[in-house]
């Protein structure tokens, strides 16, 4: 499998580089701003660099060519979500998985979810909700992930997923469990990911809100 790693120059975009190249023998395209200066000690024989923003039409349909499945590291423009569907009209590709944020469909509970609105905004959400629907089509194969609160701990890959229409659960997740799920999801042949929407948080984290802050 070819897959393209959209944003890849960032935290959970690097680790799972990492964790592909050792797990899979997938092969990579790193996309991001400035590849080859930032990933260029990333580049082998199974992993190529293009540089380009999200909102680069040419360099996306580039970047797509003989692409099965695509990891896209941020939802934060919807310039960039929209241009990235375009490109993936253009070039027949169906699959994509994408890091969104918890609350997109007021489905945070209790203290928690009054506390991760503070934190967010109603803005900070409603563009998720936005940029998060521009996937959500019948026409693509995605998998949305929505994010609880990030950290880091290496050894520390525990995850729990719940479905669109259940409670949210768990205050904090890390990079490192995410990169695994998403290893996991691109490995899966079952296709139980795919058009699902999932809340990916870390078991026994149910607080009122993540334990650094
Ligand atoms: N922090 C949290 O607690 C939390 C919670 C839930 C969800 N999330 C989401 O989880 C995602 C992944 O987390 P992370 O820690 O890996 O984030 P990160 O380190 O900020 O990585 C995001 C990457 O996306 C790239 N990017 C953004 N807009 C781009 C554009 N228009 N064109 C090209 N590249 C672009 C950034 O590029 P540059 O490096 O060039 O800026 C960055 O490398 C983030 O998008 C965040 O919104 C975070």
């Amino acid at each position: 499998m070819k897959i393209l790693i959209l944003g890849a120059a960032g935290q959970i975009g690097r680790m799972l580089t990492t964790d592909l190249l050792k797990q899979t023998d997938n092969e990579l395209v790193l996309y991001a701003r400035n590849a080859s200066r930032r990933l260029k000690d990333a580049l082998s024989d199974r992993v190529s660099l293009t540089d380009g923003d999200f909102t680069e039409y040419d360099a996306l349909v580039q970047a797509m060519n003989g692409i099965d499945s695509i990891y896209l590291n941020d939802m934060n423009s919807k310039e960039g979500v929209q241009t990235i569907v375009k490109a993936m009209q253009a070039t027949g590709i169906k699959r994509i998985i994408v890091a969104s944020i918890l609350g997109i469909y007021d489905e945070v509970p209790g203290a928690f979810g009054q506390w991760n609105l503070r934190m967010l905004g109603t803005r900070g959400i409603q563009l998720h909700k936005d940029t998060s629907s521009l996937v959500e089509t019948p026409d693509l194969e995605y998998t949305i992930l929505r994010l609880t609160w990030l950290y880091n701990s290496e050894g520390n890959r525990n995850y729990h997923l719940t479905s669109k229409g259940e409670p949210f659960e768990g205050a904090q997740v890390t990079r490192q469990a995410v990169s695994q799920l998403i290893v996991d999801i691109l490995n899966d042949r079952t296709g139980k990911f795919i058009k699902a929407s999932l809340c990916v948080g870390e078991p026994g984290t149910n607080w009122d809100k993540p334990s650094f802050y």
